[in-house]
C-alpha cells in the first residue's frame, strides 16, 4: 500500500481544489448547513430558487444585497492566502474551482479560479441574459433599476447558480478533473451535485482525493486522506507539506 508521505509534489502535476462555504467561514462569512449557517434562518426554496424569485423578488433580492454588502467587507484568511501561495510555488498546473460566490480567492491572489455558482459582485439580467459588474460601488438590486444592457427594468437578479440552475463552466471543470492527478476538497459538506460528485470523478481517473474540512463531509468514504479542523489551520499546513514534498 502507498502511504502518503511517498507522494512528492513533484508527483503531482495537476492539483484541483474544491472549496465551500467553510473555506470563507473564518473571514466572517455564513456557511449554509451548519446550526447557524444560512439555510437555518432562511428557506433555501424562498431565496435560492427561480421559483422562489417569480414568487417574492424583492425578498430574493433584499437577501442577496445583504448579503453582496457581508462579502464586500470580508477579508481573506489564511486558508486562502495558502491557496494563492501554492498556484505561485507550484511548478504545475494548480487550479481553484469554488462554490463560493464571495471574492475572497481572488482577493488573497488566486489567479486559475472557475466560480461554478456565480459571484455576488456580478449582476445577471434575466430579460437579455446580460452581465455586468456589481461591485459594492453599485445601487442595490431592486426591481425598478434598469438593465445597463437593453434597459428594461424587472429582469436584474444576482449572477448566482440557483437551485434548479445549471452550474456555470461544467466543460472547463470536466477537463480539469480529467487531468487532474490530486483532488482537494475544503471547506464543503458535499450535500450540492454537482460539486459533491467531483471526488468521485477525480477518484475513477485515478486522483489521490484529500478532504481538508471540520468535519468529515457526506462524501468522506471517497477520500484517500482526511485532515479535520478550521481551514485558516489545516490549509496552510497541507500547503506547506505539498510545497516541501511531504504531501
Ligand atoms: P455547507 O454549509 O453545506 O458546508 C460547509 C462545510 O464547511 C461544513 O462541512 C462545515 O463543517 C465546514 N466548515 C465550517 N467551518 C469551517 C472552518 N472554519 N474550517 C473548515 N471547514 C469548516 O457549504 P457548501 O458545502 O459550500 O449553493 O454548500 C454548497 C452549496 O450549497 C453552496 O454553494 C450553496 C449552498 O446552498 C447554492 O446556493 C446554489
Amino acid at each position: 500500500m502507498i502511504s502518503g508521505a511517498q507522494f512528492s509534489m513533484r508527483s503531482f502535476r495537476h492539483i484541483t481544489i474544491l472549496t465551500g462555504a467553510g473555506i470563507s467561514a473564518e473571514s466572517g462569512i455564513s456557511t449554509f448547513r451548519d446550526k447557524d449557517g444560512i439555510w437555518a434562518k432562511y428557506d433555501y426554496r424562498d431565496v435560492a430558487t427561480p421559483e422562489g424569485f417569480a414568487r417574492n423578488p424583492k425578498l430574493v433580492l433584499d437577501f442577496y444585497n445583504m448579503r453582496r454588502k457581508a462579502s464586500a467587507m470580508a477579508k481573506p484568511n489564511a486558508a486562502h492566502l495558502a491557496l494563492a501561495r501554492l498556484e505561485q510555488a507550484y511548478d504545475g498546473r494548480v487550479v481553484v474551482v469554488t462554490q463560493n460566490v464571495d471574492a475572497l480567492h481572488e482577493a488573497a491572489g488566486t489567479q486559475n479560479l472557475i466560480h461554478m455558482h456565480g459571484e455576488h459582485q456580478k449582476a445577471l439580467c434575466s430579460l437579455c441574459g446580460t452581465r455586468h459588474p456589481w461591485g459594492p460601488e453599485y445601487p442595490d438590486l431592486s426591481a425598478e433599476l434598469p438593465c445597463p444592457g437593453c434597459g428594461a427594468s424587472g429582469g436584474m437578479r444576482p449572477d448566482v447558480v440557483w437551485f434548479g440552475e445549471m452550474p456555470y463552466h461544467m466543460g472547463r471543470i470536466a477537463d480539469e478533473l480529467a487531468r487532474t492527478d490530486l483532488f482537494i476538497s475544503i471547506g464543503t459538506s458535499g450535500n450540492v451535485y454537482p460539486a459533491a460528485g467531483f471526488v468521485a470523478e477525480a477518484r475513477d481517473r485515478g486522483a489521490r482525493t484529500v478532504e481538508l474540512n471540520l468535519e468529515p463531509s457526506q462524501g468522506s468514504s471517497l477520500f484517500d486522506e482526511a485532515v479535520h479542523g478550521r481551514a485558516s489551520e489545516i490549509v496552510p499546513a497541507y500547503v506547506d507539506r505539498l510545497i516541501a514534498g511531504m504531501a
